[in-house]
């Protein structure tokens, strides 16, 4: 039975992308020296990637055929400050003028000040584990705020702090690739230091524009004997969250579940169906956990935005079932009080999945690799109807 329910007046509905995973020949970054070292774990270059630094007009009009409130995008610091100090004009209004096409179609630009990548000049000095990369960062947050203000609309100053400090100081899948446990902590203090300074630089000069961090989140769950180590999971988000609380905002970033043992994640679990190009579960209800759990976290303190949220998916029928379900669980968040300003969706385009290259798919729109067309999908045609109208049928797509 399908129950069409509306969501708040003004609920914003958007789609997302990241520099490095859409421009192409962002040469000067971390993110494509290590794409280009021996033995990177990086399943390929990112390359050309979508074309987007000369077809980032034409994602804006795809956003706008797409009927959506609001498009995320990142700058890219190393096109920005290609060597310590000195500015390139020249990016910085390229960005301005995707901001202002953006308005024009009464789309909201919401800006990325650093979604992974660093510049090589500051990765060669020791990155994220060194204390001064906060001042670098609030520099070059400064010089882009001055430029960008009178198109920002809302402004992430780090995407997901804890992914990074995890997985390339940590796990050692992202640049630098080390695995050392004592300075990933010390980038997580590095990082929430950076956020506080880049907040202040950003109002500065956009004193009226709300600022906020994203939180890569996960719905982690204590199996029997695993309670410790869903404590230990959620701490590092718990550091994000404490550090953001009080903020305009929170980005909830949020994919799948992870049922914790005592050892650790125990993998998919048998009958739960995988997203087979990302290895982890088929779960669209842990938004809702996670969404729960940071409003409880953060005391209600910080408006949330689900600022990432998606499915790598060939089928879009499953794009189309995961996103129906995630959005059902942010109704009974709106229901029981939880201020959700808005959906974003991961991602506009198929594009630079990090490490795993171009194998997983999560874009509404699919991008031809040789032409760089791109052909918006059914479940773009979908998610459009439910953003014009703002309601969705409950109870339908499962
Ligand atoms: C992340 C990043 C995105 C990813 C997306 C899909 O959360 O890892 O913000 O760049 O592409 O999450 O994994």
């Amino acid at each position: 039975m399908e129950t069409k329910r509306r969501f708040p007046q003004g609920f914003d509905w958007g789609t997302a992308t990241a520099a490095h995973q859409i421009e192409g020949a962002n040469v000067n970054n971390d993110w494509w020296a290590w794409e280009h070292t021996p033995g990177s774990p990086c399943a390929e270059s990112s390359g050309d990637a979508c074309d987007s630094w000369q077809r980032g007009f034409d994602d804006v009009a795809v956003v706008a055929d797409l009927g959506l409130t609001s498009y995320r995008f990142s700058i890219e610091w190393s096109r920005i400050e290609p060597a310590e100090g000195e500015w390139s004009r020249a990016a910085l209004l390229h960005y301005r003028r995707i901001g202002e096409a953006l308005l024009e179609r009464d789309i909201t630009p919401v800006v990325t000040f650093h979604h992974f990548t660093t510049p090589q000049w500051l990765a060669a000095r020791g990155g994220w584990s060194e204390p001064s990369t906060a001042d670098a960062f609030a520099r070059f947050c400064d010089v882009a705020a001055r430029e960008l203000a009178p198109v920002l609309g809302r402004a992430c100053t780090i995407n997901e702090p804890n992914m990074v400090a995890f997985m390339a100081y940590e796990f050692g899948t992202f640049p630098p690739g080390h695995t050392d446990a004592d300075e990933a902590r010390r980038v997580d203090d590095v990082f929430a230091d950076a956020h506080r300074r880049a907040v202040d630089a950003i109002k500065q000069h956009a004193p009226d524009v709300p600022v906020g961090l994203t939180v890569a989140m996960m719905d982690y769950q204590a199996a029997e004997g695993g309670e410790a180590a869903c404590a230990a999971a959620r701490a590092t988000e718990d550091h994000y969250l404490d550090a953001a609380a009080g903020d305009d905002f929170i980005g909830i970033q949020t994919y799948s579940r992870m049922l914790m043992g005592p050892n650790g994640w125990l993998g998919p679990q048998p009958g739960v169906p995988v997203v087979e190009t990302m290895f982890y579960e088929f779960w669209p209800e842990a938004l809702e956990a996670t969404l729960r759990r940071a409003w409880e976290r953060t005391h209600g303190r910080s408006r949330l935005y689900v600022t990432e949220n998606g499915l790598a998916a060939d089928d879009d029928e499953d794009r189309i079932r995961y996103v129906q379900r995630a959005l059902e669980g942010v109704l009974r968040c709106l229901d029981d009080g939880i201020d959700v300003g808005g959906y974003t969706y991961w991602s506009l385009l198929d594009n630079f999945e990090w490490a795993f290259g171009y194998t997983p798919r999560f874009g509404l729109v699919e991008v031809d690799r040789t032409t760089f067309e791109r052909r918006p999908k059914e479940s773009a045609r979908w998610l459009r109807a439910i953003a014009q109208s703002n309601t969705l049928d409950v109870g339908a797509r499962h």
